[in-house]
């Protein structure tokens, strides 16, 4: 919490994206007896593998175990995993008519499976370990709703954006309304910190993000509870983050595609920043994860608030004892 506040700290904490996730033995047990959405309904298991990974990984702090789709499935657009495909929405928006059908939802109600999880896990977890909510941006979920699922180039998404300015504006405010409510009712619940994730902003030009994203996610970060620090993030977004800084964020999270260091003069050392291994390092050795991290803090410069994380989230076949080391070896050479 200090460090996302840019206070001194006495070391440099480390949290990792997907930090409960199929890389790990106890999670694929769970997960062996229960689908991926039906996991996310259970409010108790939800907690279980919050807290689980915090204990085997020794990190600093727990992210709720939950998905930035489940929103979706409260607009009723049929969510679905489609085991090695990904997610599936099988009502997709593809029309100012369909933007228009989109029900307004109470998010207390049809996320009350959500924040049950948020308050068990920040009952059952250390008291020192603070518990982070989450949330897609809008701009992530509008890609998902419109592309039907996964997409490398985002073709629909954009060419919805440029050719139904006015759909696309509503559904971007309808989800950026969504967005802010899901996390404040997760703050009222207790969650310390939320993270926004932005994960395929990345495919956007400067002017596209300024035009069609921007002032949207800058709308969804105001309407956050002060309390809570807010964590912006995205991937690819070397070329956006003085932009993303401008939408909001009390912290700016970064990939590994530019360099620490810059990318903090880039974004300001008035912000906190998150970051940025490349996870595909988790698959090389203890030396090459040391002198990585290593460099990743070095970049840091020592200076408050640096949160390590990776750039993206650990993948399902990294090998667990060095998502471990990496744990230990930050807390080894990030203290101050
Ligand atoms: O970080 C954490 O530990 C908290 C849990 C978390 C999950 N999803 C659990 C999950 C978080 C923060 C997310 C966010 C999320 N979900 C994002 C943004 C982060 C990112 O990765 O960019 C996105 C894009 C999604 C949507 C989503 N959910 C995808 C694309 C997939 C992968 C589908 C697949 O088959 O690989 C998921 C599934 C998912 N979400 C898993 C987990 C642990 C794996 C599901 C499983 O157990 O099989």
């Amino acid at each position: 919490m200090q460090a996302l506040r840019r206070e001194e700290s006495s070391y440099t904490p480390v949290w990792l994206m997907r930090q409960a996730g199929r890389f790990m033995p106890e999670y694929r047990e769970v997960r062996s007896k229960t689908g991926f959405l039906e996991l996310c309904h259970n409010p108790e298991l939800c907690a279980e593998v919050t807290v689980m990974a915090v204990n085997l990984l020794k990190v600093d702090a727990a992210i709720i175990f939950s998905d930035i789709l489940l929103p979706l499935q409260s607009l009723g657009c049929g969510l679905e995993f489609v085991k090695g495909d990904g997610p599936v929405i099988h009502n997709p928006v593809r029309s100012l008519a369909d933007v228009e059908k989109l029900p307004k939802i109470d998010c207390q109600e049809s996320l009350s499976y959500v924040l049950e999880a948020v308050k068990t896990a920040r009952r059952e977890l250390p008291e020192n370990i603070p518990l982070i909510g989450f949330a897609g941006a809008p701009f992530t979920l509008a890609s998902y709703l419109i592309e039907g699922g996964s997409s490398r180039n985002f073709e629909k998404t954009k060419r919805f954006m440029y050719t139904e300015r006015r759909a696309w504006d509503m559904l971007m405010q309808h989800l950026s309304q969504i967005v802010t409510d899901h996390l404040n009712n997760q703050i009222d619940a207790g969650a310390q910190a939320v993270q926004i994730f932005d994960s395929w902003v990345g495919c956007l030009g400067q002017s596209d993000y300024i035009e069609y994203v921007l002032p949207h996610v800058a709308r969804t970060i105001s309407g956050i509870k002060k309390e809570a620090p807010v964590i912006h993030f995205g991937t690819g977004t070397a070329a956006l983050l003085e932009l993303m800084r401008q939408a909001g964020g009390d912290v700016i999270g970064v990939d590994w595609r530019i360099e620490l260091a810059s990318a903090w003069q880039k974004i300001g050392y008035d912000r906190a920043v998150q970051g940025n291994l490349d996870p595909v390092v988790l698959f090389s050795n203890r030396d090459e994860i040391k002198r990585r991290a290593q460099n990743i803090l070095k970049q840091a410069g020592g200076r408050a608030g640096h949160v390590f994380n990776l750039g993206h989230g650990v993948l399902p076949e990294t090998p667990y004892e060095n998502v471990k080391y990496l744990v230990e070896i930050v807390h080894e050479l990030g203290r101050k």
